[in-house]
């Protein structure tokens, strides 16, 4: 048992107290971080004439050692000690002695962990903004190239208007940028350094915070000590944007899992993201997909479980809040697994543009249009739906479409019908003329994906 108290104990901990408080087994995640902001922590001493020149040069020497001896495996971090925090003092006085004493001068653990996480979860959240992007740039392609393949556009699962495949990915671009919008907001709120917050009053010492927060890259230090060391703010809305990505993707999967399906065939995912039956030799399962779905819950779990855990405890630091870190770092790692993988799915994955563009034409996808048609020769809208519905009834009876009816068979039904309405209701038709912006008609499509790489290529850049 390694810890950084004891002296007001007179008994050792219980065995079982030890390993249940201890948290070392997780938090050695945020060794690199915990070295980082230690060195930060030990220059500002220094400027601040709390550490002599020697003092803080020996212990940035030591740390910096002990860095690179985890690294590259000669030093292990190991369960004996309590936490990272405590690994990397106890280590750091081994190698360099009393100077390393000092090391803890204004400072306490909670403000340390929650500088740990900050600077942690920072880095994770530009990690997932990055696969995000690449995510996006294959979803881009995609559009680019299926500006003409059209495809049945769904409510309540019915075929309603046709659409392309361009303007479907279309939605996945704009939820995965609005993931990425949802990021971007929460690094700039999180982005506050709590370092000098001490054990929940600051400190004694002529700390400088803003000059910590400068060296670590934050816009400034927090502002109520208090709430530095007791607000996890952040996390929450990281897990709410990861929890967010995840029912993007998972809605995205459920697609890809029916139109993989034997009964729509409108895509094959390729043998590398797809899995086999033990027994049956014929199949080919689209598992990463429901995979990804699967691990939703286990996303929105940890959000729960961290909103639950901060809901009832008073301010300021509880050791409740050791609990935000495993399901934290399940979560971020779950997200940034799926988005990879998800990546790498949509773009192998092969289109069956026949079957799409034939889906479309046979569900009566251009019975709006067969009624504007008509509202475009002086019907109103309400009788022409009435005709419409007539007219589709009727092709139900004789299982075909309305194109495929006779000019004979459409007059019967209303005379205002001419030749022109062939053209009028063909699919190119049908999808060419919604032009409005949003809408799936090529012109339209192609102004969209021209403000959508001019989007990516001005990227938001964290500096
Ligand atoms: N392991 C603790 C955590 O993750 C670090 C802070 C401990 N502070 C304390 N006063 N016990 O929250």
């Amino acid at each position: 048992m390694a810890q950084l108290w004891g002296g007001r104990f007179t008994k050792q901990t219980d065995d079982l107290v030890y390993a249940f408080n201890a948290s070392i087994s997780f938090d050695k995640k945020f060794f690199e971080q915990d070295v980082t902001g230690s060195i930060a922590h030990v220059v500002m001493l220094e400027k601040q004439g709390i550490l002599t020149l020697e003092e803080k040069d020996a212990i940035v020497k030591g740390l910096t050692s002990i860095r690179e001896d985890v690294e590259n495996g000669k030093l292990i971090i190991t369960d004996e000690y309590e936490d990272i925090h405590s690994f990397v003092e106890a280590n750091l006085i081994d190698r360099i002695g009393d100077a390393g004493k000092k090391l803890h001068t204004g400072r306490s653990r909670n403000d340390q962990v929650a500088l740990d996480m900050r600077l942690f979860t920072r880095t994770e959240v530009l990690a997932i903004d990055e696969l995000l992007k690449e995510l996006l740039q294959a979803i881009l392609k995609i559009q680019k190239e299926n500006l003409e393949t059209y495809m049945p556009g769904f409510t309540h699962l019915q075929k309603a208007q046709p659409i392309t495949l361009a303007h479907h990915m279309g939605a996945y671009f704009e939820m995965f940028k609005r993931d990425r919008l949802r990021l971007k907001d929460i690094y700039h709120r999180m982005n506050y350094c709590p370092l000098g917050a001490g054990a929940l009053a600051g400190t004694t010492y002529p700390l400088d915070r803003n000059y910590t927060a400068s060296l670590l890259g934050f816009e400034g230090p927090t502002l109520n000590s208090i709430d530095s060391v007791s607000d996890r703010d952040y996390i929450i809305e990281l897990l709410s944007a990861c929890a967010t990505i995840m029912m993007h993707l998972s809605r995205f999967s459920e697609e890809i899992i029916i139109w993989n399906s034997n009964e729509y065939q409108f895509v094959e995912l390729d043998d590398a993201y797809s899995t086999g039956s033990s027994i049956m030799p014929q199949k080919k399962n689209p598992d990463i997909a429901e995979l990804v779905r699967g691990k939703t819950g286990r996303v929105y779990g940890a959000l729960m479980s961290i909103l639950t855990t901060m809901k009832g405890i008073p301010l300021a630091y509880n050791k409740d809040m050791q609990e935000d870190k495993e399901l934290t770092f399940d979560a971020l790692d779950t997200v940034k697994g799926c988005v990879a993988l998800f990546t790498g799915m949509v773009s192998t994955m092969k289109f069956n543009n026949e079957v799409m563009a034939k889906s479309a034409m046979n569900g009566f996808t251009n019975a709006t249009d067969a009624a504007d048609y008509l509202v475009n020769r002086g019907v109103p809208f309400r009788d022409a739906h009435g005709i419409i519905g007539r007219l589709v009834l009727y092709c139900i009876e004789k299982n075909c479409s309305i194109e495929d009816l006779s000019m004979e068979e459409l007059k019967d039904i209303c005379p205002v019908f001419e030749a022109d309405i062939y053209e009028a209701i063909s699919l190119k038709t049908c999808v060419e003329k919604r032009l409005t912006i949003g809408a799936p008609g090529k012109a339209v499509m192609e102004q969209v994906i021209a403000q959508n790489d001019q989007y990516l290529a001005n990227d938001w850049q964290v500096g």
